[in-house]
């Protein structure tokens, strides 16, 4: 505890000196600099914070403006009504969901957690920094449907914003940059790596036999795309999952305009899957079984068609339900209770 306070105390010294030296602020600006450990078994994270040094203070802004209504046109609309927390911040119970002005968003609001180790983000990657992610929903008319100077006006005229902005940045001015940063500084540090399957990783608990059966058929069939220990390789795959008629969705194709990408969909995490139903980019899946439904008997051929997928994933009843087993294991209902990462008191 006192070691870690006084590592604490020298740093925001360094940091305030730093600053001093750079000529960057008159009067002395403190900041209370935080660490995002990496899990066990985790890869080097992507350098989202690289240029945006993680704070608490900087933290406590992007929290406070992803639970906040401000950001959107009626206010009705905050990152969380659409990335819930108890449903790992996907939208719970909904395919798409609901945005400004009764409308439904066109795909299915993934989850949110370990984003520090992706380097592209949406289900066609159509986003390539965190950082600028929130200008998506911010200003869909579907979602948020608010001008990013009119958000910035309102903040300006906020009694607590541009304190809050003075003790993340060290000053009362708020622009664009600083307040997608903080937002990034939340919506980065949300990791869940506290599942059973880490438990077991880190020899503290014991997988059930069901449980090791399971993990290998995932070995077998599922692990290629779907690779540890993010449950996936985050890379664009077509699995075989019909054309969506009503708004021809062709994923990471409409990014990068090849013929090749067509029908391709990030790989998405397994992790939570408990409470990020439903599922595909559509959220056309009620259930995981409806999923494995799809693999057996249900994949559609086309010339982007993954070559693992050619003849469909068949599971017999006994390994399908050892297989659901293992993938609850990857459900981490602490991540769901972490007060950090819920409204703001
Ligand atoms: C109206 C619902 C809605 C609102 C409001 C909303 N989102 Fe989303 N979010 C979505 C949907 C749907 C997607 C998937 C978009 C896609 O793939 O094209 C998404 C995707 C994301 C992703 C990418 C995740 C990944 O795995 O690639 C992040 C990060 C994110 N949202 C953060 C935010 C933040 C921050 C805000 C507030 C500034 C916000 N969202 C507001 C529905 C919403
Ligand atoms: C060839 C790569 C690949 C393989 C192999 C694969 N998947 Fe997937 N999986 C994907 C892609 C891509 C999607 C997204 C599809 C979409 O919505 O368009 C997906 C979606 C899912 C989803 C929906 C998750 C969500 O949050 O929407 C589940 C569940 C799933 N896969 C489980 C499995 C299981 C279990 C196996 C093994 C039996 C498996 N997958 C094998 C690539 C793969």
């Amino acid at each position: 505890m006192r070691t870690g306070f006084l590592i604490k105390l020298l740093l925001i010294g360094t940091l305030g000196t730093a600053m001093l030296v750079n000529g960057c602020r008159k009067d002395q600006f403190q900041t209370t600099p935080i660490e995002l450990p990496i899990p066990v078994g985790f890869p080097q994270k992507t350098p989202i914070f690289e240029n945006n040094p993680l704070t608490e203070e900087g933290f406590q802004l992007g929290r406070k403006l992803f639970y906040d209504g401000i950001l959107s046109k009626d206010g009705n609309f905050p990152c969380a009504s659409c990335h819930q927390q108890f449903a790992a911040f996907a939208t719970f119970d909904h395919s798409l969901s609901h945005g400004f002005d009764n409308s439904f968003t066109a795909r299915n609001a993934p989850g949110l957690f370990n984003l520090a180790w992706h380097q592209q983000f949406h289900w066609d990657g159509g986003i390539t920094h965190l950082e600028v992610q929130p200008l998506a929903p911010l200003t869909a008319p579907n979602e948020m449907a608010e001008d990013l100077n009119n958000v910035l006006e309102k903040l300006r005229n906020h009694p607590q914003y541009p304190g809050m902005f003075e003790r993340a940045f060290g000053s009362k001015d708020i622009d664009s940059k600083r307040m997608l940063q903080a937002i990034t500084q939340f919506v980065g540090s949300m990791v869940s790596a506290e599942a059973k399957y880490d438990q077991v990783r880190k020899g503290n608990a014991q997988f059930t036999a069901a449980e090791t059966r399971g993990y290998l058929i995932f070995n077998s069939q599922c692990a290629s795309c779907h690779s540890e220990p993010l449950f996936t390789d985050l890379s664009y795959r077509n699995v075989g999952i019909p054309l969506n008629p009503f708004n021809k969705d062709f994923g990471r194709m409409t990014v990068t305009g090849n013929r090749q990408d067509s029908l391709k969909f990030k790989v998405p995490t397994l992790r939570n899957l408990s409470y990020t139903f439903p599922y595909g980019h559509d959220g056309r899946f009620i259930s995981i079984d409806r999923v494995l439904d799809h693999y057996e008997r249900g994949i559609q051929a086309g010339p982007t068609l993954d070559p693992s997928m050619r003849n469909g994933i068949e599971l017999s009843p006994t390994q399908r339900a050892d297989l659901k087993e293992f993938l609850k294991t990857l459900d981490d209902p602490a991540f769901l209770q972490n007060k950090r990462f819920g409204p703001p008191e």
